[in-house]
């Protein structure tokens, strides 16, 4: 019963039309119980007692009803059809912008692939339960009823005797739903798998063919769909098997009635037209039965794939703060902050205590792994502090609205992240009215003017998925160009020049300076030559600040500072020499 309250509830905001169609359904159930009915006069007054009258109004009758149910047929496959696509359409949007609003951390538990999975797939299963459900569920058990009522009048001493059969057949059929509920589970989080696996290996097809693991990826595939297909037969079984056992408890019912009328005809206690009217109700109760036993499997078919879509609706999204930040005037202040991962068991920052005064140029440098990234991420709230607190101006970030917060940073990631759209598009992502001057002031003020004016369609060329179609520098440029054009307060430039060849690193590197100047700026940089005129420089190392002062500061200091900057030096002289034999 539950599963059909929960069905009802989904389709609850479409009830005008579904309840039409229902009622359409209704009377297709109406026009086939008279089918039934009709047959006693055809019988009876035509074949037996030759009325020519009727032998007209017959088949005309007939015609109208053949007519009315192709009419009404019509209008209930319409309006269901329209109400299950705009289930699911709504469903879909529903899903997709519940899932943007999901904490950073859901997604690193969830792969990309799962999620695309239950947009997709989940809701495509949902789609098939509603049409094939709701509209049969009322047409069927109407059907049936009114058949069973066209048959008890005839003959109500027979009906009950073809229907003592009918408790076996429910009881096997609840068993198969259960195993259905099953099997259906499986399937789902296979189709889940194949869609995972098709996501990731498109996006790193290159590496696939760089390792020659072609065929050995299409044997992971056609594993996976193999038991994918195990899954989908097992279902067939038991949803056919269902139906097997529906006509068997059919043959045997009517075999019997057969029988049984036959003897009560001979012996003249039934006439012909009595007989056939209530076979042909019995005949065709026995159609609506078999679809409700499998509309009941159909149901229990769809329960783990509503169940997923539920549990993503009902995930918590992340709560946005009440407080409207305005603009830094004075300060950002990590106070005792420590953080791990939600997916990561250690932590990843300990204990950071950080003053940084608005316009202050802040290096964060250090080893692979130490953390800097992570301190980037906590700025604009893409994870909450374990422990400890980060104030703007003395106001706690996590009270702060997110358009107000994420409004002020401007972020170049060390992955950069473009859309599949033109460049002007890309450029303009966090501005979209943002005029074509804007655009291209910003693109030159990142040094990317001249290589997108050399493209064949300029600004408006299409980049492809990620920016495929471009090189890691010139992606490196837009994501800068990007940042620039939202013209923020502050400043969070993660590697930002990491893939520029030596002579533009130079020149952006200028560009950045120009626009450090009144910014609050977060530099997080590997070649220590890009960030020794920042104000202060950070060393982080297992999520520690080590070390923390000027360039100069550090450098005589001789600490852990001195001793990467050294090694960075030398290691470039020394970098291709090529090793000498013993
Ligand atoms: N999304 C994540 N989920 C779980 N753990 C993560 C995640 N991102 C990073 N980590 C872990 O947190 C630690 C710090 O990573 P972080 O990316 O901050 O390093 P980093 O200093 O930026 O390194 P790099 O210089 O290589 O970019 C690492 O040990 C890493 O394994
Ligand atoms: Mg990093």
């Amino acid at each position: 019963m539950e599963e059909y309250r929960k069905i009802f509830r989904l389709v609850l905001p479409y009830w005008p039309r579904v309840v039409i169609a229902i009622a359409a359904g209704l009377v297709v159930s109406g026009l086939n119980a008279s089918l039934a009915w009709l047959a006693k006069p055809a019988m009876d007054d035509v074949l037996i007692k030759k009325d020519a009258r009727l032998l007209i109004l017959l088949p005309l009758a007939l015609f109208l009803i053949f007519l009315g149910r192709g009419i009404f047929t019509y209008c209930q496959e319409y309006l269901m059809q329209s109400a299950s696509q705009k289930l699911v359409m709504h469903l879909r949007n529903g899903l997709y912008s519940r899932s943007l609003e999901l904490p950073m951390g859901y997604f690193g538990k969830n792969s990309s692939g799962e999620m695309i999975s239950k947009v997709i797939n989940d809701v495509t299963a949902l789609q098939n339960l509603l049409i094939y459900t709701v509209k049969d569920l009322f047409k069927e058990s109407a059907t049936a009823l009114a058949l069973l009522g066209v048959a008890l009048w005839r003959r109500w001493d027979l009906t009950l005797i073809s229907i003592t059969v009918l408790p076996l057949a429910l009881y096997s059929v609840g068993t198969l739903g259960k195993r259905m509920r099953r099997i259906s589970k499986r399937a789902q989080e296979k189709i889940s798998l194949i869609t995972e696996f098709l996501n990731e290996s498109y996006a790193g097809v290159k590496i696939i063919k760089a390792f020659c693991r072609q065929s050995a990826e299409a044997g992971r595939f056609e594993e996976i769909t193999r038991e994918y297909y195990r899954e989908n037969m097992r279902a067939t079984r038991v949803s056919q098997f269902a139906a097997l056992i529906m006509e068997a408890v059919g043959g045997l019912g009517i075999a019997f009635v057969i029988w049984y009328g036959g003897r009560l005809i001979i012996s003249g206690a039934m006439t012909a037209g009595d007989f056939t009217s209530f076979l042909t109700a019995i005949f065709l109760v026995y159609t609506p039965a078999k679809r409700l036993a499998q509309i009941n499997i159909g149901i229990q078919q769809a329960r783990p794939p509503l169940e997923r879509v539920q549990k993503l609706l009902a995930e918590e999204g992340e709560k946005d703060g009440a407080v409207d930040l305005p603009p830094i005037s004075r300060d950002i202040e990590f106070t005792d902050v420590s953080f791990s991962y939600p997916s990561a068991g250690q932590k990843a920052l300990h204990g950071i205590d950080l003053k940084v005064s608005k316009g202050e140029i802040v290096a964060i440098v250090g080893k692979s792994g130490g953390g800097k990234t992570t301190l980037a991420n906590l700025l604009p709230r893409f994870y909450l502090p374990t422990e400890g607190r980060i104030s703007i101006d003395g106001v706690d970030i996590s009270s702060a609205t997110f358009a107000s917060l994420r409004g002020q940073f401007g972020i170049v990631t060390q992955e950069v992240i473009l859309f599949n759209d033109s460049i002007a598009a890309n450029i303009a992502y966090a501005k979209p009215g943002a005029e074509q001057k804007e655009i291209v002031a910003a693109a030159r003020a990142a040094y990317a003017h001249d290589f997108i004016v050399e493209l064949p369609q300029g600004y408006e060329t299409v980049i492809g998925e990620r920016g495929m179609r471009l090189s890691g520098g010139q992606r490196q440029r837009l994501s800068i160009a990007r940042a620039i054009l939202k013209n923020p307060p502050i400043l969070i430039l993660d590697e930002a020049t990491s893939s520029l060849d030596t002579a533009s690193e130079m020149m952006v590197q200028k560009a950045l300076e120009n626009l450090m100047s009144n910014r609050t700026t977060f530099v997080i940089a590997h070649r220590l030559s890009t960030v020794k005129k920042a104000d202060r420089i950070l060393v982080l190392d297992k999520g520690r600040i080590e070390e923390s002062g000027s360039h100069e500061e550090l450098y005589a200091k001789g600490g852990r500072y001195k001793r990467l900057y050294d090694l960075q030096f030398s290691a470039q002289e020394t970098a291709w020499t090529r090793p000498v034999a013993e």
